[in-house]
């Protein structure tokens, strides 16, 4: 089989080193550029990159020239993948689709926007759909699809199968994020050390807003959103991969079976794991009865970092209450860019 060429944008940092990782001896997919800051063009990835995953950088790409993130530098790939900062991906991307690259990214612009899906595949393949429309609506000759936030790609995934229970009610999210989650360079060690911050920017409004995105349907070509109320806190702790959730459903008078519940949460699969596709978790979400689990150190590599876990199931006055945690950097971020490369060429938009 042909694989598809694929071009990596933002190669270098923490969400651009996974990928790297995950393509490498892809079935289906094959790393052929990769990109980095001006500074870095022309350098070998491997001098490029200070590399922080486990083990050495991968034969394929160590000796892959650094290009730009020019059209010109892509023209021949299939597929651009991009784990750019937002602060600059909006123009870098958008002058690719524009001129007929298929983009999926990891940056924030163009998440929210009614004509581009936003996609956790387990969660929300059927988005995809909009595809079909997004070349004359916007007037672009390739596509773009967008991941959604990291910590909203972990909680969607339980939200879900439990749907009829989350919609119309009040949600309570506290999150304790990570510090990978701001970038290699993002939390500097003496803010973060033995310490607890209680806010970081922009974060509580994105997860909110996505989540309601995230689990809407598709209804004659458009997203309708999903009718969830959540209030999010945001909290970055001194760990270094996996966000954590603490979620309570005020659920009121309703009749909640826990066993019910832990059985659907169980039991959850989607098309990925129908098609059984190359990075598909063979259990999107793990269930764990212990009172202390879950852990990061302990349970976020599940699935190679492609499952969520989720404990501390409880009802009580009223509210159903959980715990949430996922790889930051795997599930919510290269992870399922991959994935949703693999439903698209599945499902032939690619
Ligand atoms: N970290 C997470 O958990 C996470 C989760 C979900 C989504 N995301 C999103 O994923 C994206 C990447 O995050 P990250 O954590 O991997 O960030 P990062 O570690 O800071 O990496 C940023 C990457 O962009 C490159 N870059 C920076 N300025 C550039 C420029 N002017 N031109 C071209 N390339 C440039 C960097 O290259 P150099 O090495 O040359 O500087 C590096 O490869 C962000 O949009 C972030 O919001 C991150």
């Amino acid at each position: 089989m042909d694989k598809l060429k694929v071009s990596l944008l933002g190669a270098t940092g923490m969400v651009g080193q996974k990928m790297v990782k995950l393509l490498a001896k892809h079935p289906q997919l094959e790393l052929v550029k990769v990109s980095a800051s001006p500074s870095k063009v022309g350098k070998k990835y491997r001098e490029a990159v200070r590399w922080i995953e486990p083990g050495d950088v991968s034969e394929e790409v160590a000796d892959l020239p650094v290009v730009s993130t020019n059209y010109e530098d892509h023209k021949d790939v299939d597929v651009v993948l991009s784990a750019l900062p937002n602060e600059i991906a909006e123009s870098i991307e958008l002058e690719l689709v524009r001129k007929g690259k298929v983009v999926i990214s990891n940056a924030s612009p163009f998440r929210m926007d009614p004509d581009v899906p936003l996609i956790n595949p387990e969660v929300n393949w059927e988005h995809l759909e909009l595809l079909k429309h997004q070349k004359q609506r916007k007037g672009w000759e390739g596509l773009l699809v967008k991941n959604p936030n990291c910590t909203a790609a972990i909680i969607s995934l339980p939200i879900k199968p439990l749907l009829d229970i989350f919609r119309n009610k009040k949600v309570i999210i506290t999150t304790l994020q990570s510090v990978s989650g701001a970038g290699y360079n993002g939390v500097p060690y003496m803010s973060i050390e033995g310490n607890v911050i209680p806010y970081i920017k922009g974060e509580e409004d994105k997860i909110a807003k996505e989540l309601t995105k995230l689990t809407g349907r598709v209804e004659d070509g458009k997203i309708v959103h999903e009718s969830l109320d959540s209030s999010v806190t945001s909290t970055r702790v001194p760990t270094r991969v996996g966000h954590m959730a603490v979620i309570n459903v005020i659920a009121g008078d309703e009749k909640i079976n826990l066993n019910e519940i832990k059985e659907r949460l169980k039991n959850f699969k989607s098309l990925p794991q129908i098609k059984k596709l190359p990075t598909a978790p063979e259990r999107p979400i793990i269930v764990r009865d212990e009172e202390d689990r879950p852990q990061p150190i302990l349970d976020v590599s599940n699935e190679n970092g492609m499952a969520v876990t989720v404990g501390r199931l409880r009802h009580e006055n009223g509210v159903l209450r959980m715990v949430v945690l996922g790889d930051n950097l795997v599930r919510g971020a290269a992870g399922i860019t991959v994935l949703t490369l693999e439903v698209m060429k599945a499902l032939g938009y690619v």
